[in-house]
């Protein structure tokens, strides 16, 4: 059984906890995986008593999801509330009182900042005056949300001020897609097989994309939002994060230090880019409104919260370049977009042509390349795309796939933030992002974010429930290569 804690969540009535801790904590208890001594505190500037919030939470899971009753009880129960603001210190001391008078309570605390990144910092310094950074017999951890600050000067500032109030091992960097399985499947896929590592390299394949597209828009976070953009909220993070799982070298062990050297590595080895190739490297967009499935929506413009003048991209796409031995001028495609056609995660690696064209002089009139296609979600699935002859008299090929694949498993059987949360109460570091790893992913998009901080008069547009803006292919050197939207094609 895992050990007991205090689990203190900051941000506590956020759009982050509903959508995504609650659920967890109840996945959790579900699952039986929770200590019985366990608590959970939630620190909001509401006034609310334990009982309110506990009200607003059964009303809040069972909104979003079937409870069992006895699972959803044995949670509420954990649950306590405390009223304070992030900024204030005798709140904080408060709340030091409120632990230290809590019946039965465990030593361990796990302090988690789900607020917005401006009060990272604060809070952090805070907890630590009110001598809450350590506990007499057990630990103190922290568990800072992404976005680590909003540039890379920010997210070094960010950094010193978490050790000087936190021990750096017992600052936890979450990126929730790390507890994905389909994302920790990249590297059983990669390291428990060997049949596709002699093709892993520069060699066979022509180039890699990466793309995340979500048919929501943004809701009722543009207060968040607005000021971030798609650049800084997906690609800094995850579909980095998913770069350096595909592009590493083998670790030595999984252990947490050796498998993130590794990443580390492939996150130095970006090629730079300048300032004046920001145009070829990357592009942004905003959606405009249209129609996805059946709705008609509007434009990021006219979302609730959202300056009517703002050119913040909802849609970002990066040509990126690893200068090493496996991928030197292999170039890795990354995009994500809000209101796209379809919610999908796709890894696509496309191989290269053979060598030699023995059938240019048949009826088959192009030849379709071998793609290598992992679903990150809705659904986990790992395809090739291989060619073969067409049944008849003529030489004409075919595209038939390989699934080796777990494609109908419901595509939430494991929440990330579960197994992510359980890392923490376990002091497990693996999935978690170290200071080193954060801070040369920012160091990759900077040149871009500060291209595009002076351009701020244009921003090109998509259709809401399109694969976004057709200026996206310019990204492309050759005619044949294009962005692959879907498993399907
Ligand atoms: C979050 C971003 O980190 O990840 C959101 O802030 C995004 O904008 C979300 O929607 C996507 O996560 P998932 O797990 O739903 O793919």
């Amino acid at each position: 059984m895992i050990e007991p804690c205090i689990l203190l969540i900051f941000g506590a009535t956020g759009n982050l906890v509903e959508h995504k801790l609650l659920p967890a904590l109840y996945g959790l208890e579900a699952a039986g995986r929770l200590h019985p001594a366990t608590r959970v505190i939630g620190v909001g500037r509401r006034p609310w008593s334990d009982q309110a919030w506990r009200e607003r939470v059964d009303a809040a899971l069972s909104e979003r999801r079937v409870c069992e009753g006895p699972v959803l009880q044995r949670l509420l129960e954990r649950l306590h509330f405390v009223t304070g603001d992030l900024e204030r210190a005798e709140d904080f001391e408060r709340l030091a009182e409120r632990l230290r008078v809590l019946p039965e309570a465990p030593d361990n605390l796990l302090s988690y900042l789900a607020i917005a990144p401006e009060f990272h910092a604060g809070v952090a310094a805070r907890l630590a005056a009110a001598g809450l950074a350590s506990r007499a017999g057990g630990w103190s951890r922290l568990v800072v949300e992404k976005p680590f600050g909003l540039d890379l000067e920010g997210a070094r500032l960010l950094e010193r001020r978490l050790r000087e109030a936190f021990p750096g091992e017992e600052i936890y960097r979450i990126d929730h897609y790390l507890g994905k399985s389909t994302v920790q499947n990249v590297l059983v896929f990669r390291f428990a097989n060997l049949l596709l590592e002699p093709l892993w390299n520069r060699n066979y394949i022509d180039h890699v994309q990466i793309s995340h597209a979500e048919s929501q828009g943004i809701g009722a976070r543009a207060g968040f939002y607005d000021g971030v953009g798609a650049l800084r909220d997906m690609i800094q993070s995850h579909l980095l994060q998913l770069l350096t799982l595909v592009a590493m070298e083998p670790p030595a062990s999984l252990d947490a230090d050796a498998l993130r050297d590794e990443k580390v590595k492939v996150l130095r080895s970006i090629r730079p880019i300048a300032r004046e190739a920001v145009h070829a490297h990357a592009l942004r967009a905003q959606y405009g409104a249209g129609r996805v499935g059946d709705t008609t929506v509007s434009g990021y413009r006219d979302e609730p919260g959202v300056a009517a003048e703002s050119t913040t991209e909802t849609y970002a796409a990066l040509k990126l370049y690893i200068d090493n031995w496996r991928w030197r001028n292999v170039p890795f495609f990354l995009r994500t977009g809000k209101r796209m056609a379809s919610g999908e995660s796709l890894i696509a690696i496309r191989f290269k042509h053979p060598p030699q064209q023995l059938f240019q002089h048949t009826a088959i009139e192009r030849l379709r390349p071998n793609w290598l296609l992992l679903g990150i979600q809705p659904h986990e699935c790992m395809r090739i795309e291989l060619q073969v002859k067409r049944p008849g008299l003529e030489l004409r090929t075919q595209t038939e796939r390989l699934d080796a694949s777990s494609c109908g498993l419901p595509p939430d059987h494991i929440d990330a933030y579960e197994a992510l949360i359980l890392d923490a109460i376990s002091g497990d570091r693996t999935h978690f992002l170290r200071a080193d790893e954060v801070e040369w992913a920012w160091r990759v998009i900077d040149p871009v974010l500060k291209r595009w901080a002076v351009e701020r008069d244009f921003i090109h547009t998509y259709a809401a429930g399109s694969w976004g803006p057709p200026e996206a292919s310019r990204l492309f050197d050759r005619d044949d290569q294009d962005w692959r939207n879907a498993l399907a094609g």
